[in-house]
């Protein structure tokens, strides 16, 4: 038997469901291992270049104190003639550690300071900087590492894979991180049983209900222990009880591992876990309270 078989059949042996897309998928990503930094330098006599990319690794590799600032930035969007202004002028800084909401009515900008803060979209004027680094400096390489390092994504829609169980959907990010498989299975495991998943993790997203897919994409989100957890309207599809724990499930995560939680959202539940809240208004930001303010702005509004 030539040794090629003779791999395919110890590592069909091994194969389990969970283990299937996840050895195809890390054997694609092998060329490209993004945690190692010194794989990614360019061929010896290139040293001005090599230096570069260790330089850009350490700086979004940094963690600073101001992991979020986004200064002066707009977005416009042209639709025919009308040019709307979905943010407008938008400078915040947000501390490592925080727990933010963005709240405010439709239409005035959450999601798309969301996706401007997350590198999924550009703005038309102004800077993002993660931890200091400014996003558009960044190549496509560079992007890609903060997205799938750096910044954890929860989504109003869950967006996890349908096809995949729990534990494939959770372990993708680490394989494209470059995290060797058995060792993201166990990681894979242990992060869905923190999310109350334990006994649900060979089920696929049909098999599970609203809440339990939001937990995996928690799961996901949390599985590379990025700095930040981005989450556009977390709860919006769940009902009161399960946004609740889904909430809650947040905030533990966001104290336990120290992770700057920042969730575009309507649900006032998040208000008395919220560090601060940016109110947001026509694409600018009328006001940033921290939670005291806004508690005693509740008991006002209880009194009148
Ligand atoms: N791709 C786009 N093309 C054109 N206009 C857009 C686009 N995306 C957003 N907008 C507009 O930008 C403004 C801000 O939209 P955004 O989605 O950020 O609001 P939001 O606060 O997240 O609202 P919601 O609470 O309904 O989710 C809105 O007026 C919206 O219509
Ligand atoms: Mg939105």
């Amino acid at each position: 038997m030539s040794s090629k078989k003779k791999k395919h059949k110890r590592h069909g042996k091994q194969q389990t469901r969970a283990h299937a897309p996840a050895a195809k998928i890390n054997q694609a990503l092998q060329p490209e291992k993004a945690k190692n930094p010194p794989a990614r330098q360019p061929a010896a006599g290139n040293r001005s270049a090599a230096a570069a990319r260790i330089d850009w690794f350490s700086n979004l590799n940094q963690e600073t104190e101001h992991t979020v600032m986004t200064r002066n930035v707009s977005k416009i969007y042209h639709l025919g003639e009308e040019t709307v202004h979905a943010l407008d002028d938008v400078s915040v800084t947000i501390d490592r550690g925080e727990y933010i909401s963005i709240m405010g009515p439709s239409g005035s900008g959450k999601t798309t300071l969301f996706n401007i803060v997350g590198a999924l979209l550009k703005p038309n004027e102004g800077n993002v900087f993660i931890d200091e680094v400014d996003v558009a400096q960044l190549d496509a390489n560079e992007l890609a590492w903060l997205r799938c390092r750096k910044i954890g994504y929860i989504f109003q829609s869950y967006n996890i894979v349908k096809v995949f169980t729990a534990l494939e959907n959770v372990t993708l990010p680490m394989l494209f991180a470059g995290v060797p498989p058995d060792e993201a299975q166990d990681r894979a495991i242990n992060i869905l049983e923190r999310v109350g998943l334990g006994d649900r993790i060979l089920h696929t997203p049909k098999e599970l209900s609203g809440g339990q897919q939001q937990r995996v994409a928690i799961a996901r989100a949390f599985a590379n222990r990025p700095a930040i957890i981005l989450a556009d309207e977390p709860t919006a599809n769940l009902d009161l009880h399960t946004g609740e724990e889904i909430i809650h499930l947040m905030k533990e995560m966001n104290r336990e591992q120290g992770v700057t939680v920042i969730c575009a959202t309507h649900d006032h539940k998040m208000l008395d876990i919220s560090d601060r809240i940016i109110w947001m208004e026509d694409g600018r930001v009328k006001k940033i309270a921290n939670r005291d303010e806004v508690k005693i702005d509740i008991a006002e509004m209880r009194e009148k």
